[in-house]
């Protein structure tokens, strides 16, 4: 059976930064409480023309570079988000074809905040029955396109960006150890975005009373936070056989800085030991892992060989945890020159379109 070990990995955010200073102007916050109750000092906001797909995209090059993966070797692409581009078609989709990974099936996996892990422990599953032989996986959001910057409650914790995973097939024992993935809709009340779905579709009233916003219970998904990620950890510890001393990093879901520093002390592991970034991003969703992760390896804060644990939860509710050791790029003979593969992929596609259309000319009634 083949392993499915983390080959390559990057990251994508915006430029524009929104300090708790700037919030305080716009609704009735102050820095010292942000930072006392959640650790964030700021966050990074999307442009006009920034998307889920386009960060998506970026992180993904980068991560394909690091791997020196080809995008057209790639069989599958999960993206996990929480704030896809459309219903349909999905994000996976437009980021498959702006990197122009031609072979691979991809599609969009909903878990909130969870979603990264769901995604990853997919991916390794399919390579390790053999199916497949590399996967990307992605979290991407642009959160600050369904924030109601009127709502203290939620618009000082979310912000933007991305973070992406290669994944690869092979025989050297590693990669994805263990993962477990939970869920329990009875919460799922806690943490909503309502409206713009099949039961409240976009209306007047959806807009007016701002359905199109995300609704949160911020104690009661505290209490839930705390409580799985330490019984989530625990899991994955117990089921890779890994002793939690053996465990180089926690790479946790960056929501509340409290909600972790609660998770190292139920499982009595000191604060050095858990990779924090969400002071300068806030809470990112998907994104919040891999991008913390990026992070944590370009600080050298991961080997090959290390022991780590992926630890997340989100709504629906959902939550889970992946058991890992860290890899890093198996030997290729060509890196491939991903920007190159960025512009081919881009004329390929223009291709792939005029083609669609010529048929189309030419053949109006084929369908008769
Ligand atoms: O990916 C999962 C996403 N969600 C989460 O992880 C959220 C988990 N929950 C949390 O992180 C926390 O519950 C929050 C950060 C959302 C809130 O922190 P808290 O310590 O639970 O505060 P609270 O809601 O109990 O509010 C305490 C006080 C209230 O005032 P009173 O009633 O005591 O006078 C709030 O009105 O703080 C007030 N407050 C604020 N004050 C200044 C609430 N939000 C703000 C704010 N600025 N932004």
């Amino acid at each position: 059976m083949p392993y499915a070990h983390i080959t390559g990995w990057g990251m994508a955010v915006p430029e524009k930064v929104l300090t708790n200073q700037d919030l305080s102007k716009v609704v009735d916050t102050n820095d010292e409480w942000i930072r006392d109750r959640t650790g964030i000092r700021e966050r990074r906001i999307a442009r006009e023309g920034q998307y889920p797909s386009t960060l998506g995209a970026d992180a993904s090059l980068k991560a394909l570079d690091v791997a020196g993966l080809s995008p057209r070797q790639l069989d599958l692409i999960i993206c996990a988000t929480s704030t896809p581009e459309h219903i349909f078609p999905a994000t996976a989709c437009l980021i498959q074809d702006a990197i122009g990974a031609d072979k691979a099936g991809a599609f969009d996996l909903l878990a909130a905040c969870s979603g990264f892990i769901f995604g990853v422990n997919m991916a390794a599953q399919a390579i390790r029955s053999g199916s497949i032989q590399s996967a990307l996986v992605i979290g991407t959001e642009t959160l600050s396109r369904f924030v109601n910057w009127k709502d203290r409650n939620t618009c000082i914790l979310f912000g933007d960006g991305s973070g992406a995973f290669v994944l690869q097939a092979s025989d050297e024992p590693g990669g994805v150890l263990s993962a477990v993935m939970h869920s329990d809709g009875s919460g799922g009340d806690l943490l909503t975005l309502p409206a713009g779905g099949a039961r409240h579709p976009a209306s007047d009233f959806t807009v007016h009373t701002g359905m199109h916003y995300i609704a949160m219970d911020g104690k009661e998904v505290y209490r839930f936070a705390t409580k799985v990620m330490v019984q989530a950890t625990r899991e994955v510890l117990d089921q890779s056989g890994l002793k939690i001393e053996d465990l180089k990093l926690v790479i946790p879901h960056q929501a509340n800085l409290r909600i972790i520093e609660t998770a190292a002390r139920g499982l009595k592991l000191p604060m050095e030991k858990f990779m924090i970034n969400l002071d300068r991003y806030g809470n990112t969703s998907t994104a919040s892992i891999p991008i913390a992760t990026v992070e944590a390896a370009e600080q050298g804060r991961l080997e090959p060989g290390d022991k780590i644990v992926f630890v997340g939860f989100g709504a629906g509710l959902t939550w889970g945890a992946a058991a890992v050791t860290w890899t890093g790029p198996l030997s290729v003979e060509h890196k491939p020159n991903i920007q190159r593969e960025k512009m081919a992929a881009r004329f390929r596609s223009f291709i792939r379109r005029s083609i669609r259309r010529v048929e189309g000319f030419l053949n109006p009634k084929e369908l008769d």
